[in-house]
């Protein structure tokens, strides 16, 4: 595996292999691997000649006061994870290599980012657009690999790559779990032992919410019983709880083919995100 820390260094490497007709594969990450992020890789391996990976904590992503300095970093381990799973070229540039310049350009996503994450994470998405869209130019994948645990993320940028004609198509590959069913996370080393023993109510709270869906229970019903299940069995604070239609994110109606159930808690030093694609009879 290459370790590259320069654009035009590895912008060089990309056109050498494209020559000689290599499709690209592209995992993006901000490290911290785990399972979650190999699984991607994985999937990627499987369809590409040459596999990129990325590891770049983005700090347009983080709003003031939050955990952009305590997200989990350990490039040298990451390194390791990432050559034993089959990437190709590591890209892991600095700050000033992927912000060297601000010229007040932004790019903003649409409706789609009104809800969950979009609304108590004001201007996350904008960032998340951002260094997408600065990491497809710089890598120019025949592939995007996106894990569906961020299912509000993977959809903003389904729109955004079909809206203004990117090049790359993306793969969407579901969430992978620990044994009790925590969605594997980064941020999970920053939960307690404490926390870490109930946050598993998360999915189970989720679960619950999709057998009520399929019964046909109204919506603001679900998520009131999904919220009260989690808050009932831990320490976390409910950010939100919601149902929409998916990939629109826009209020759910019957005619929808896909509905997501999706939270967000807060634990004292982090805060985990979770979902579940419901598929509807439409
Ligand atoms: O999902 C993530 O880890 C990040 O949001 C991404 C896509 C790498 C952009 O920083």
């Amino acid at each position: 595996m290459k370790t590259i820390r320069r654009i035009n260094e590895l912008q060089e490497l990309i056109d050498r292999n494209k020559r000689k007709n290599q499709t690209v594969g592209f995992v993006p990450t901000m490290g911290f691997l785990h399972a979650g992020h190999l699984s991607l890789v994985e999937q990627a391996r499987k369809e590409n000649d040459i596999v990129v990976m990325s590891i770049f904590v983005n700090p347009a992503q983080f709003g003031p006061g939050e955990d952009f300095e305590a997200y989990p970093r350990d490039e040298e381990h990451d390194a390791k994870l990432a050559s034993e799973a089959g990437v190709d070229v590591l890209f892991m540039p600095n700050r000033d290599e992927m912000y060297p310049q601000n010229g007040g350009i932004q790019i903003l996503p649409g409706a789609q980012a009104a809800s969950l994450c979009g609304a108590t994470r004001p201007g996350h998405f904008d960032g998340v657009l951002k260094v997408v869209l600065k990491l497809f130019n710089i890598v120019d994948p025949d592939h995007s690999y996106f894990g569906m645990k961020d299912a509000q993320q993977l959809a903003i940028i389904e729109t955004f790559v079909r809206d203004f004609n990117l090049r790359t198509k993306i793969r969407r590959v579901p969430t992978i779990r620990e044994e009790d069913g925590l969605a594997k996370s980064s941020r999970n080393v920053n939960l307690s032992k404490e926390e870490r023993l109930v946050a598993p109510v998360i999915q189970k709270a989720l679960k619950n919410g999709e057998l009520l869906f399929h019964q046909g229970v109204p919506v603001k019903e679900i998520e009131r019983e999904v919220a009260n299940q989690i808050t009932n069995n831990s320490s976390g604070l409910i950010d939100y709880v919601s149902l929409l239609a998916y990939p629109s994110l826009l209020p759910y109606t019957p005619k929808d083919k896909e509905a997501i159930i999706a939270c967000a808690v807060k634990f004292e030093k982090t805060r985990l995100i979770d979902n579940i694609i419901m598929s509807t009879k439409g």
